[in-house]
């Protein structure tokens, strides 16, 4: 199993280009289940997941036409199996993504029933009870989900009673080809929801109202197909800006959006970072000095996203100050916290919330990593830590974060990938 090592010590500085969303360019991938004439998507990310993806069309019959820079031309008329199988969904719960588009476009989907994972317990009961109102006949047997509709599914009035990001996606795909209209109600508004409706209507897809809570989705007979732009990520754009402060550094991002990232950057300058933006780049500059602890608490869109969590907590481990840090999205996901202790780091957890009181350094460990952002956050603790520390299971971060050692080493980083 491969492990990064890492020497710590040194401040980040430079620039880089950021890659495409993989939490946009999933829902996408699936949503070319829904077309009759081939999409083309482009700006895909290099990432484990993406390829998992591919791969999961691929299985069902699905023609993918794939160039060197992960450009993916879909065309679904050969479809032949409406099946997602274990062997995938258990290693992409994102592949629960493909039920609504299959039941919508060909009236049956067989998808197995995603598991829970690292990170919390993570039902689907939401997606269901949504395709269920509009009409489908869902079944689970055998630990697989078997869905079916008699003609088209109807469009109707749904109120979710949380957020969930895959959940609003998974009905929004299928009320494209439903009959009438639907509106989604508490619908969640994160960016790559948004990026989804935008490729969605490219399609040929009616919708109104992505970004807000109350989508309206008005059916259509048949969605032709389009060319779509994946859009930044702003994970993996956060990721890097707070690598850059907890190290002192200094960095530029470009081929990224600012807009979606303001809750970020607000606490990043709290934490005394000097902040610049343009229209698809940002800049930080800690002048070289340590970063002030700052408070987290996690919320849907436009809140502080749970997936920056983990990252603002190895730079709180050695922050000036003490910091509390609330996760409210999953509820396991300050897995991250006994690694960083094992550094040196001083963090107690009390239920959901985590209290971080900045030290003067951290030693480098070996540590292990559990969940894709848990990993990136144990990288940037080695990254501030004196010494070698080796992160081990970081086929996580290969699902998530593209070519991460070799961006890091642009910006000066001392780390290495080691193969077993
Ligand atoms: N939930 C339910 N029932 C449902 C659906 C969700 O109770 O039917 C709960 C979940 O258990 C969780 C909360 O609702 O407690 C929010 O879950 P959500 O459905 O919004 O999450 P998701 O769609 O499974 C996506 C991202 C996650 C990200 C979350 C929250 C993708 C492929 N994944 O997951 O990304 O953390 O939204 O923003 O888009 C990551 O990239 O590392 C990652 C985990």
């Amino acid at each position: 199993m491969d492990k990064l090592a890492i020497q710590g010590g040194k401040q980040l500085s430079g620039e880089l280009r950021i890659s495409g969303a993989k939490n946009a360019a999933l829902p996408i991938l699936a949503a070319t289940l829904l077309a009759d004439g081939p999409v083309i998507i482009r700006n895909l990310p290099h990432l484990h997941d993406v390829t998992t993806m591919i791969e999961l069309l691929g299985c069902m019959g699905v023609e993918l036409v794939i160039d060197e820079k992960l450009s993916v031309e879909v065309n679904v008329k050969t479809i032949s199996n409406y099946s997602a199988p274990y062997e995938l969904v258990k290693t992409m719960r994102a592949s629960i993504l493909v039920l609504g588009p299959m039941l919508a476009h060909f009236g049956k989907a067989r998808v197995s029933f995603p598991g829970g994972c690292a990170i919390g317990s993570r039902p689907i009961d939401l997606h269901l009870r949504g395709l269920e109102s509009m009409g489908a006949t869902i079944n689970v047997k055998g630990g697989y989900i078997n869905a079916e509709v008699n003609g088209r599914l109807q469009g109707v009035r749904i109120i979710m009673e949380m957020v969930t990001v895959g959940g609003t996606e998974n009905i929004m795909m299928a009320a494209t080809l439903a009959q009438g209209q639907t509106v989604i109600e508490n619908a969640a508004r994160e960016p790559e929801v948004v990026d989804l409706a935008k490729c969605l209507i490219a399609m040929g897809a009616k919708i109104s109202g992505h970004g807000t809570d109350t989508i309206v989705i008005d059916g259509v007979d048949r969605l032709p197909g389009c060319t779509y732009d994946v859009m930044p990520d702003r994970i993996e754009t956060g990721t890097y800006l707070v690598a850059a402060a907890a190290t002192r550094g200094r960095i530029k991002l470009k081929d990224t959006c600012p807009e979606y990232l303001e809750v970020v950057l607000q606490k990043l300058r709290e934490a005394g970072a000097i902040i610049a933006v343009g229209k698809d780049w940002i800049s930080l500059d800690m002048k070289g000095r340590r970063p002030r602890a700052v408070n987290i608490k996690t919320a849907p869109y436009p809140g502080f996203p749970t997936d920056m969590q983990a990252q603002f907590m190895a730079m709180n481990t050695v922050a000036d100050g003490t910091a509390a840090i609330t996760e409210t999205v999953f509820e396991n996901r300050l897995i991250q916290t006994h690694e960083m202790n094992r550094m040196g780091a001083s963090i107690s957890i009390e239920g959901n919330t985590a209290m971080i009181f900045g030290q003067s350094s951290l030693q480098g460990a070996p540590v292990m990593a559990t969940d894709l952002r848990a990993s990136a956050s144990l990288i940037i603790a080695g990254l501030v830590a004196a010494g070698e520390t080796c992160v081990d299971r970081i086929y996580h971060i290969d699902r998530g974060y593209e070519c991460i050692e070799e961006k890091l080493q642009l910006l000066g980083a001392d780390i290495r990938r080691l193969s077993d």
